[in-house]
């Protein structure tokens, strides 16, 4: 009997595991994609100066909502479907917004293939437990006249510097740049999930 608990935590565990890995793959690859010098680029050089986007106030997740969240006691689970959920959004809102031609174009599309994968097999019902994060979701799915005018940049930076913070232990990300640390959320932003030990990537 105990044997065959034993085995089901087991296969249960390894099934898990093989699903964080297999996260973990996307968000190292997304990871690489919004590195700071692709965020330059696309985000802000290829947009005229001072350029700015209507966004939803749902659409901003920055590191402060998640400081608020976790301190009310929301798991990092539903954190990180939210934060796949937002910046999908993010990403239509920017698509939405570029001329046919604009260059920034296959870079969107390149993002939205990888959190189209890393969504793939999730669903609201699974992935909710509270209300304020299923009333987040709805609010971010109405429609709305309240916007909020926002550089592209900042949209990518938030969503870098909240993936960072989210799946930077779990994934095993490295830090890319210390001179642009200011660039990621203050390590108490998640104080159970910082290890406070950024690795430099190579270069
Ligand atoms: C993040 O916080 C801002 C300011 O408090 C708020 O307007 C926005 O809706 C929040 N974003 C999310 C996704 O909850």
């Amino acid at each position: 009997m105990e044997a065959r608990l034993l085995f089901l935590l087991c296969v249960l565990a390894l099934g898990r595991a093989a699903v964080i890995l297999n996260d973990c793959h996307i968000i190292q690859t997304l990871h690489g994609k919004l590195l700071y010098d692709n965020r330059v680029t696309y985000m802000r050089e290829y947009f005229p100066i001072d350029y700015k986007l209507y966004v939803k106030y749902e659409e901003v997740l920055r590191c402060q909502n998640i400081t608020t969240l976790i301190n009310k006691g929301i798991t990092v689970k539903e954190l990180r479907y939210l934060w796949g959920i937002v910046n999908e959004n993010i990403l239509q809102t920017i698509q939405r917004a570029l001329p046919l031609r604009h260059p920034t174009r296959p870079y969107i599309k390149e993002l939205q293939i990888i959190f189209e994968a890393l969504l793939r097999d999730t669903n609201e019902e699974q992935q909710v437990e509270s209300n304020q994060i299923q009333e987040i979701l709805d609010r971010l799915h109405q429609s709305t006249d309240e916007v909020k005018a926002v550089t592209p940049k900042a949209l990518l930076d938030n969503c870098y510097k909240v993936l960072y913070a989210l799946y930077e232990d779990e994934c095993a990300l490295c830090n890319p740049r210390s001179d642009v640390e200011d660039t990621l959320c203050p390590p108490e932003t998640l104080p159970e999930l910082s290890s406070h030990q950024r690795t430099p990537c190579k270069s």
